[in-house]
Order: C-alpha cells, then sequence, then structure tokens
C-alpha cells in the first residue's frame, strides 16, 4: 500500500469549468497525454450529460489501453447503463457512481432521507458491479456530513462490492489537520474498509484542495483525484503536479509512490491550457513559466553555484526543455506527420492532414523555426477550422498609424456567405472585434482577452484566448498566429462558432 494512485479528473470536473467544455477530438488529445503520463485512472466524463459526452468517453476507451478509463454516474439506474454502454470499449474500466450524503444536500437538493440516500447507494454500486469489479463510490458533500452516517453509508457501499471510496470536499471546506482525521477516523471505524482504497478529491475555494489531499495521504488515503493545472468546478480541483511533485519531493515525509511519469508534466499542462483556452498564472508551481526562474541577483548567484541552494526540483524533471527546434520550411508532409504522431496527435482525416500541412508551411514562411507547442497550437486551430463552423475568417486588413484611429478590415464568412465589414476601434484589435460584431451582432459580452507567446522572441506565434459570455453561458475561444490581430479575430470567431453550437448538457451535482 505505498502506492498512491493518480485519479485525473481533468475531462470530466475539469470541463465543469465555465467555459471549459472539449470536443470529443481534444477530449481524445488530452486523454492520450494522460496515458503517457501514466495516470492510473482517467475519469473521461459524465455519459449521461449529452450524447457529446457520451461519445466523448466512448472515444477514449476505444483509443487508451494504459491507463483504466472511468465514467461518472449519478445513483440512478440511467446513469449507470449509460456510462456502462460508452466504457465496453476500454480495455480497463471503472463505474464512479455518487451521492450527496450531508443533511443540507439530502434534504435541500435531493429531498430524500437519509435511509432513502443509503438504498440508492448499495442499489446503484450493485447495479455497476453487474457491468464491471472495479467500482467507485462517492459521498457527495462528505466533509459537511454527518461522520456516524457515512460509516453506515460507506461499510453498505463496500459490501455492495464497491472497491473505491471517495471521500469528496466537494465545497472546498476542509482544513487539511480535520481533514486528514476525517479519513483516519473513516478507515478505523468502518468494519470492511479494508476491502477498500480511500480516496479523495478536494476542490479550492479555500486554496487548500493540495494540502487538503496531502494530508488525508498522511491518513491513509491511497488515490488522489486530481487535475491537470487545477482545473474544475468554480475555483478547480487540487492541480495534479503539485500533488505528484510534493509527494516526489518530499518522499521522506510521505513514504509513497506513483507511477507518474514526471517529464510529462509541463506537455500536459500546455496541452489543457492550449485546448480550454485557461491561461496558466507565470508564478504557478511547477508548470509556471517562472516556476524555476530566479530573478534576484543572490539567487541567481547561488543556483549558478550550487543548483540546490534555491531549487527543491530539478526543471528536466517535470518537462521543462529549452524549445527545441522540430521541423522547418523544407520539412515534408512525413516529417510533420510523424512529429504530430510523436506529440500523440492523430489527425482524423487526409483532408485534416492535408489542411494542417498547409497551414503548417505557410507558418514556416513567416516563422522559421519551428516548435513542438507551434504544432500543437497550429493543430488545434486547425481543429478549430470546422466544416460545421457558421463563423469563419477568409481575410484580415488591419491598420493602424500614429496620430489615425486604427481600423481594421475583415471578409467574413456566415454560414458559407461571403461578408466584407469595416470598423475603427481604438486599436487594431478593438476595430476588428467591432468589425465582427458589426455583422454578427450576437450580443455577447467580452469577459476577457489575453495574449501568450507560445514560444520566446517577436517571431514567435501569439496565441489569443477571448471568453464572451451571453445568457449565462461562457465561451472561451482560441487563436494562434504570429499576426496578433489575425489572432485574435480568430479567437474571437472561435468563441462565437462555441456559442452558436449550443449543446444542452446536465452538470452532475445539479
Ligand atoms: O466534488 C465532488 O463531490 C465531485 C463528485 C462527483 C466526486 O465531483
Ligand atoms: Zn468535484
Amino acid at each position: 500500500m505505498n502506492t498512491v494512485k493518480i485519479f485525473d479528473t481533468t475531462l470530466r470536473d475539469g470541463e465543469q469549468s465555465p467555459g471549459a467544455s472539449m470536443t470529443r477530438e481534444e477530449k481524445v488529445r488530452i486523454a492520450r497525454q494522460l496515458e503517457r503520463l501514466r495516470v492510473d485512472v482517467i475519469e473521461a466524463g459524465f455519459p449521461a450529460a449529452s450524447q457529446g459526452d457520451f461519445e466523448a468517453v466512448e472515444a477514449v476507451a476505444r483509443i487508451v489501453r494504459e491507463s483504466t478509463i472511468c465514467g461518472l454516474a449519478r445513483a440512478q439506474e440511467k446513469d449507470i447503463r449509460r456510462v456502462a454502454e460508452a466504457l465496453e470499449p476500454a480495455a480497463s474500466r471503472r463505474i464512479h457512481t455518487f451521492i450527496a450524503t450531508s443533511p443540507l444536500h439530502m434534504e435541500r437538493k435531493l429531498r430524500m432521507t437519509p435511509e432513502q440516500v443509503l438504498a440508492h447507494a448499495v442499489d446503484a454500486v450493485t447495479l455497476a458491479r453487474q457491468f464491471t469489479d472495479d467500482v467507485e463510490f462517492s459521498c457527495e458533500d462528505a466533509v459537511r456530513s454527518d461522520p456516524d452516517f457515512m460509516c453506515r453509508v460507506i461499510e453498505a457501499a463496500i459490501k455492495a462490492g464497491a472497491r473505491t471510496i471517495n471521500i469528496p470536499d466537494t465545497v472546498g471546506y476542509a482544513i487539511p489537520f480535520q481533514y486528514g482525521e476525517l479519513i483516519r477516523d473513516l478507515m478505523t471505524r468502518i468494519p470492511n474498509a479494508g476491502l477498500a482504497v480511500f480516496s479523495v478529491h478536494c476542490h479550492n475555494d479555500l486554496g487548500l484542495a493540495v494540502a487538503n489531499s496531502l494530508a488525508a495521504v498522511l491518513a491513509g488515503a491511497r488515490q488522489v483525484e486530481c487535475t491537470i493545472n487545477g482545473l474544475g468546478e468554480r475555483a478547480g480541483n487540487a492541480a495534479l503536479e503539485e500533488v505528484v511533485m510534493a509527494l516526489k519531493t518530499r518522499r521522506d515525509v510521505f513514504q509513497v509512490e506513483t507511477r507518474i511519469d514526471t517529464t510529462q508534466i509541463v506537455a500536459a499542462s500546455r496541452l489543457v491550457s492550449t485546448i480550454t483556452g485557461f491561461p496558466v498564472q507565470p508564478n504557478k508551481a511547477v508548470v509556471g513559466a517562472n516556476a524555476f526562474a530566479h530573478e534576484s541577483g543572490i539567487h541567481q548567484d547561488g543556483v549558478l553555484k550550487h543548483r540546490e541552494t534555491y531549487e527543491i526540483m530539478r526543471a528536466e524533471e517535470v518537462g521543462w526543455k529549452a524549445n527545441k527546434l522540430v521541423l522547418g520550411k523544407h520539412s515534408g508532409r512525413n516529417a510533420f506527420k510523424t512529429r504530430l504522431a510523436e506529440l500523440g496527435i492523430l489527425l482524423e482525416s487526409e483532408t485534416a492532414l492535408n489542411a494542417a500541412f498547409q497551414r503548417f508551411k505557410s507558418l514556416a514562411d513567416k516563422k522559421h523555426e519551428i516548435f513542438d507547442e507551434d504544432l500543437q497550437a497550429l493543430v488545434s486551430e486547425d481543429q478549430l477550422d470546422n466544416p460545421r463552423d457558421h463563423y469563419g475568417l477568409i481575410a484580415l486588413m488591419a491598420h493602424s498609424e500614429t496620430g489615425e484611429a486604427p481600423r481594421a478590415r475583415l471578409v467574413l464568412s456566415l454560414g458559407g456567405v461571403e461578408k466584407v465589414t469595416e470598423a475603427e476601434g481604438s486599436g487594431p484589435v478593438d476595430a476588428a472585434f467591432k468589425a465582427v460584431e458589426r455583422v454578427v451582432k450576437s450580443g455577447a459580452e467580452l469577459q476577457l482577452y489575453s495574449v501568450n507567446n507560445i514560444t520566446s522572441g517577436t517571431e514567435s506565434q501569439g496565441e489569443v484566448t477571448v471568453r464572451l459570455a451571453r445568457e449565462g453561458r461562457i465561451v472561451n475561444g482560441m487563436g494562434a498566429d504570429t499576426d496578433i490581430v489575425v489572432a485574435s479575430a480568430r479567437a474571437y470567431l472561435n468563441a462565437l462558432n462555441k456559442l452558436e453550437a449550443r449543446v444542452d448538457r446536465v452538470n452532475p451535482q445539479v
């Protein structure tokens, strides 16, 4: 029991972050990277939420071979059957079923008595066991639940066949020492606790998700549920990279191991950030751009003399490396395809590959050195240029000159019809957005506009994130180009396409 399982829920809880919803292809790309990272379990989604979620879980189950694939189900028959169906192609599958056990959730949300909740839990686990031996049961809002009642529910769930018991801090309310005590208490008091692995799932509302998860490991938990970059509902979940590196760096304290290949951490972080449009703050532990940068002279001097004076981990250990030149102007289609495959990107059709290769060629004309990060952006951009998209960018001309009002002129495709539009703005990006709005009239509110360099240097591609909100719905759009105005227009149109392609999905916790 000296191994802690890493259960990644980026594709399920992570996707519940407002604006972070992913397409099936995006989920498959992230799942492949999670497999390379060697996570034990990938929670790929909540199949009952929508047909799209079902198909995404099924696609991940078909492709990933080295990690167990898990699907979430409320403690309801139709949810469980849907998960079982979606997981059919998996090499190794897990059904994760949950029901709330706190008085507040039982009374106000479920409108059930504790006895009804207990009966639902047992029925759900019993049904799930008909499809797989690997069943996980969660007491939603465990931290605000009565421990005596949880002992009864968990004992019954284990008796019904659950082999992983998860104790979520659903609302991020726990404090590390209390949470550790709760885990220890449950593991000691429940007579059949030894038949199950105890798992933790912490939200970050008080910024304590990682600390709580680690306290639980010290108390005996042997599975941690987490997400890349700490993505997740509200303030997010425990960040995988922080949990894993804390366990590794302070092995002297925790005395446990994980299976994770830590050199894949930065690549996973970048991929999730690119796909969701959630930038990683520069001072973010482990994966932030400044995580291994030393600014002050004293620190620089110390690190040059002896690295360990100011560094507790090596940058290479988590996958930071100098930008590696991979391809250039003269690289052929085969080299391009091979490098994409090495990055785990398999384009579904020859047409998609040809389109991506054309984009690569025109990028190589503008930018002489192409790095892995450029390819990642180029391909996600390529997948964003979906034939089903309503809005597309055909051409853009921006003019800015000191003393003159900046102007932008765009040729757009609106449902297959070409439209020319122009506007002035406070800068060329503002002018481009105003020009788009002049014809689209989306009524959406721009909540966030951010630009990041994909690699270093002024020749680099800029990656733009645009967040739009309309009628309570929030979406993130992404665009990348060496020209920031073009990248911005693409990001804006990408967000509008997401608003347009409205998919109704259920949130498991609502
Ligand atoms: O936060 C939570 O309680 C959850 C459960 C569904 C595990 O996400
Ligand atoms: Zn959660």
